[in-house]
């Protein structure tokens, strides 16, 4: 038998983690496709998926280490190791932000997705093809940062570089509003933005370190989804629409030739370390690559 292309994607039991793993079931690729579809419940959300690829549910918490280890181990008991690993799951809290809410998005989006990486890195298989996928906002230029921010954000050379910039606005954050704006971090309800900030830093970092590994991560606009809502207005893509980018970067063509059509189980050139968006969150097309450090 054909080896399988083995796929983890995390937060599928709804939203656009669930869209993901619809549209990856209905590809008939070169390679079969087995589709690890985990969630804090670990929900069976009854995806049909083509005659050649197959879906398997897991419970997959990413704040908890154990969780997320003892559900590796499960896998590695199948197989040798992870092709693709998608890192959709995320929590926004900017509608009540507070201190405690700033902390656990801060934990939960940068940190769980943190976890993800480090723990999955070892175990992923290192073939041409093997890629990360990080699922972060667009609405999040770096310009938007006060100047020494976006100075440490553009000399990060190291995880804790960026853990350290997560505590500082975090510590900014339990001062006040004030603080917050005096330390360059914006005003308002910033902590979603600055876990997306923190994971797009760690997604160019460990593109560097793991060259034999594409690592890129992407927007997928604004999607109809509990989270998309929190926004005002009626969020126009539908959860499949919304991912379009992340399958792209996923099983696609990452250069330009995929920009139309996503270029699904094509060879790709290789392309890490960049940020994946359309020009507008309405728009349901696959991407065009950017350098997140110059926005
Ligand atoms: N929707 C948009 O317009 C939009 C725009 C830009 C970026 N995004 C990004 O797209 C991704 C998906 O968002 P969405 O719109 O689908 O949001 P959503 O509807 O709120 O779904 C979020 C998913 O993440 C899961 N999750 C959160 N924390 C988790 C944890 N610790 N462990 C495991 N799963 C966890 C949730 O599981 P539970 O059900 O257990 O809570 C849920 O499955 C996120 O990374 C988000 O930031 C979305």
């Amino acid at each position: 038998m054909m080896n399988t292309l083995v796929i983890v994607v995390t937060g599928t039991n709804r939203g656009v983690g669930k869209g993901i793993v619809q549209l990856l079931a209905r590809q008939q690729l070169e390679q079969p496709l087995t589709i690890y579809a985990t969630s804090r419940s670990g929900a069976d959300t009854g995806i049909q998926a083509s005659s050649t690829n197959v879906i398997k549910y897991g419970k997959l918490d990413i704040t908890d280490q154990t969780s997320i280890q003892s559900f590796l181990q499960s896998v590695l008991k199948e197989h040798s190791a992870i092709d693709v690993l998608i890192n959709n799951a995320a929590v926004s809290n900017d509608y009540r932000e507070t201190p405690e809410y700033a902390e656990e998005t801060i934990r939960n989006n940068y940190g769980g997705t943190k976890n993800m990486c480090e723990l999955f890195l070892p175990n992923m298989s290192r073939k041409p093809w093997s890629r990360i996928v990080n699922v972060v906002s667009g609405y999040n230029q770096l310009s938007k940062y006060g100047l020494e921010i976006q100075e440490k954000f553009r000399a990060v050379k190291t995880i804790s570089d960026i853990d350290a910039l997560g505590e500082s606005y975090l510590g900014a954050a339990k001062q006040g509003q004030d603080a917050q704006k005096a330390g360059g971090w914006g005003s308002g309800a910033r902590s979603y933005k600055v876990s997306k900030a923190l994971i797009l830093a760690m997604t160019m970092l460990l593109a560097k370190q793991n060259p034999e590994i594409m690592i890129n991560c992407c927007c997928p606009g604004w999607v109809d989804t509990a989270m998309g809502h929190q926004a005002k207005g009626t969020p126009p893509k539908t959860p499949e629409e919304g991912a379009r980018i992340p399958v792209r970067l996923a099983v696609g063509d990452l250069g330009v030739n995929g920009d139309e059509d996503g270029g699904l189980g094509k060879e790709s050139e290789r392309i890490s370390g960049k940020f994946f968006e359309n020009d507008s969150i309405i728009s349901t097309e696959w991407g065009k690559s950017k350098l997140w450090l110059e926005t």
